[in-house]
């Protein structure tokens, strides 16, 4: 708190964006970090958390991973920012392209944010048409086409983004009735993640849908794999749901931590990809790139998506379990690898935060209304661990809630 309101007198809103307390469990929830190691992280006032946040997403293979660390810190001696790109960017663009079915090229940046909205603007340049389809409730970052919030933008930051239902084949349609023939793209995410929300899974009469209209008008199918990339499946998520996307964006897992974020296409859009600028003062650095080549190399490896699925399932039915002993019903959504947890008959969430607030005061780092992820540093006895330590967590709820 000392931290907190020394940054409230420097920083807007103290701490802003997604890691503001206020979206969180704000007296419960650590302020800020100290170090983390594995699936263990620290706050500052040293309170240890077994971690399924993993910094939000992009610490897949656990915090400070040997093999990443040591690429890093060789490609470090050599310097990390120079004049022109170092042939990493080279062999990085290759590896995504052997690993990505669809892809015929790659380029590189640093946020998920940066190559949503580029990827738009070549879907734009391409078709020669404005619009963007997106589905309600996506986050797709803070381009001015689809951040969440208003303030700062203006009305037609907005006018060419049209929104539709997640699953919703006739709204779906119905939009493309109107708008198809000025449709530049269609982004989605492979599956629907919302803030306050379940995670829901793609309908695949909906996926038919999707690929039947864009190719029906000719809009590009851009897929937001910015979460989800390689935690799923090593070659994109694209492929466990079926879909063909024109455009993939990548970012969270792919560097394990180290700032780095990727598009990649088809060849058809290789000359608009060429023309839409796109840079960034650290668009090249090479210490990102040689820990994103290693963290890959890891994943395939090591079948790291295979791991996640099973130490989450087993996450996952320990937590439904000894809910049920507490007398609870609980209901997990999305894939075991990126659990979401809500409880039955509750629409406001108040179950969910006083789960949460008591779970870190356990000593396990869980989000109320966002999706954990699991990482490859999860063990089978830090599971059981965090599984014995949330029991309060069900006895605060059943005696708050359930009597
Ligand atoms: C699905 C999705 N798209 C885009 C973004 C934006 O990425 P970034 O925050 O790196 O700009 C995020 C970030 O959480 C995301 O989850």
């Amino acid at each position: 708190m000392e931290l907190f309101s020394r940054a409230c007198q420097v920083i807007p809103g103290g701490i802003y964006g997604h890691t503001t307390p206020a979206l969180v469990a704000p007296t419960a929830s650590p302020y800020y970090a100290s170090h983390a190691r594995g699936c263990r992280y620290w706050d500052v006032d040293g309170n240890d958390y077994i971690d399924f946040m993993c910094a939000y997403g992009p610490v897949v293979l656990g915090y400070l991973h040997p093999e990443v660390e040591e690429a890093a810190a060789r490609q470090r001696r050599s310097g990390n920012c120079f004049n022109h790109p170092s042939a990493l960017m080279v062999e990085l663009a290759e590896r995504l392209i052997e690993l990505i079915d669809f892809a015929d090229w790659a380029v590189f940046a640093k946020n998920g944010s940066d190559v949503m909205t580029w990827s738009v603007r070549v879907a734009r340049e391409h078709t020669g048409r404005p619009k963007v389809f997106m589905v309600d409730g996506a986050y797709h970052g803070i381009g001015s086409w689809c951040t969440p919030e208003d303030a700062g933008l203006t009305v037609e930051d907005r006018a060419h983004t049209h929104k539709f239902r997640w699953n919703d084949r006739e709204g779906l349609k119905e939009l493309f009735s109107r708008h198809g023939e000025s449709c530049a793209a269609l982004v989605l995410t492979p599956f629907h993640h919302p803030l306050f929300g379940d995670s829901q899974m793609l309908d695949p009469a909906f996926v038919d849908a999707v690929h039947a209209q864009c190719e029906h008008y000719g809009a590009m199918l851009i897929l937001d794999d910015i979460r989800a990339g390689f935690r799923l499946d090593v070659h994109g998520s694209h492929r466990p749901f079926g879909l063909r996307p024109d455009i993939a964006c990548y970012c969270k897992a792919l560097g394990n931590g180290y700032e780095i974020s990727a598009a990649v296409g088809r060849h058809e859009l290789k000359l608009a990809a060429s023309e839409v600028y796109f840079t960034g003062s650290f668009f090249g650095s090479s210490v990102a790139m040689a820990a994103a080549m290693a963290t890959l190399n890891i994943i395939e490896r090591d079948e790291v998506p295979a791991r996640l699925a099973a130490t989450g399932e087993a996450f996952c039915r320990g937590l439904v379990t000894l809910a049920e002993q507490y007398g609870l019903e609980v209901k997990l959504s999305g894939p075991p690898a990126m659990p979401f947890m809500t409880f039955a008959n509750e629409s406001n969430f108040h179950r969910s935060q006083q789960f949460v607030e008591t779970a870190l005061a356990a000593g396990v780092f869980l989000h109320p209304h966002h999706n954990w992820f699991i990482s490859n540093a999860h063990e089978d006895a830090d599971v059981a661990q965090a599984l014995q330590r949330v029991r309060p967590a069900f006895a605060s709820v059943k005696e708050l809630f359930d009597c």
